[in-house]
This record gives C-alpha cells, structure tokens and sequence, in this order.
C-alpha cells in the first residue's frame, strides 16, 4: 500500500468535487477568513490534501512512526511528479502544506493558524473518507481505538489551542466525541462537528 496524490480518483476529486458546498469546506470557516489549519491527525494525508486543494496552508502532525513513513514517502512522490509533469497546481497545493511527525498537542503553541482539524480513528465498521483497505491499514498500524483518550486529546485541543475553531470529523450517526458542538456540518456518511474555541 501507498500513499499516491497523483493517482486518478485523487485527481478527479482535485479538479471536479471540490467546492464551497461541501460540509468540511463549510465547517473549516474559509467563507470566514480561516486560511490555515492545523491538521492533528493526517493518517495516510486524504484530508489535509483536500484542505489544501481547497487554498488552505496546513501544518499536518502524524505520530504513528509507520503511518508518518507512508505518508511522507507519498508527499515525496507527489512533489517529484508535479515538478518533473508541470503539474503547477498539484505543486501549490502540495507545497502548502507541512508535515511533522509528532504529536499534534505539541504543535498547539507554535501553532499560528486559526482553526484544529481532528479525524479520530472511528470505531470498526463506522464509514470514512478512506477507502475500506487504507482505513483497515490504519486499523492494523494504529490499534484499537481508545474514545478515552480521544476525549482527553480534544480537551486539550480545546483548552491549549489559540486556534478560533476547532473541526472534529466523525461518522453521521454517531455520539459527539464531547458535549458543547456549536454546530454540525453533515454530509451522506459524515459529520463535522464545531466547536468555537475564541
Ligand atoms: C483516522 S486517521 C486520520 C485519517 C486522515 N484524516 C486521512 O485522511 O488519511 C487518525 C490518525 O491520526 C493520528 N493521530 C491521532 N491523534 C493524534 C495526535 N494527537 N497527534 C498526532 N497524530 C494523531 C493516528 O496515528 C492516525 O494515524
């Protein structure tokens, strides 16, 4: 498995899907004025790209060592292939984004931007933006998951962020992740759910 932004869906979502009606467009606050996002949890980078594609800059944090590898590797990959094809806007919207590996709470001080994006791993079976073999990747490198500690990642995002908002991403139909959601954006199998911070 591999992370690649140059394959053809990815680029038919790029240049086609992309637009100010989406719920995670909506819930970033661009129409706002929030133009960079720190993305607490890039996984294998399907977000974060998408963020990006959409003119936002985003420092992304990966702190599965393995998963941190995929992606990076893939980010390499992509930025050799825009430059060597000419591909200027894959090239902008790739160099707009940063990553580190890390945990996304230790980004939260230098952070300068105006709005969190946190995807917790979902419980098995719940639908995501990844397809069912990435997600099941995620799964086997990443482990059970823990809605405990979810929950005290959040708090902290909350209570040591400067950020204006902060955007948690879960399944339609499930419990929000903490009480006190502002307002949810819902898609067909999603929901972002907002929490204003300042
Ligand atoms: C569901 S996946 C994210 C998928 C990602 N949105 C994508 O499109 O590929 C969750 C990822 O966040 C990472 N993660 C969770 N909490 C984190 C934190 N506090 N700091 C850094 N990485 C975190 C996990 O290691 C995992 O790889």
């Amino acid at each position: 498995m591999k992370v690649d932004f140059t394959a053809s869906d990815i680029t038919h979502m790029r240049t086609h899907t992309l637009g100010k009606k989406q719920p995670l467009f909506r819930a970033l606050g661009v129409e706002k004025g929030i133009s960079h996002i720190l993305d607490a949890s890039a996984g294998l980078g399907g977000d974060l790209f998408k963020i990006s594609c959409m003119g936002l800059k985003v420092s992304a944090y990966e702190r599965n060592p393995y998963v941190f590898a995929l992606l990076a590797d893939g980010y390499l990959r992509g930025l050799q292939w825009a430059e060597t094809n000419g591909d200027n806007e894959l090239l902008a919207a790739l160099q707009r984004v940063d990553l580190h590996w890390g945990n996304a709470e230790e980004g939260l001080a230098e952070f300068p931007g105006q709005a969190i994006f946190f995807d917790p791993m979902f419980p098995p079976k719940a639908k995501g933006a990844l397809s069912g073999k990435e997600m099941q990747a995620l799964h086997d490198l990443c482990g059970e998951v823990d809605l405990e500690a979810q929950k005290e990642e959040l708090r902290t995002f909350l209570q040591s962020s400067s950020a204006q908002r902060l955007i948690v991403k879960q399944p339609l139909k499930a419990q929000p992740l903490m009480a006190g959601v502002n307002h949810s954006f819902k898609g067909k199998s999603l929901r972002y759910d907002l929490y204003v911070i300042n």
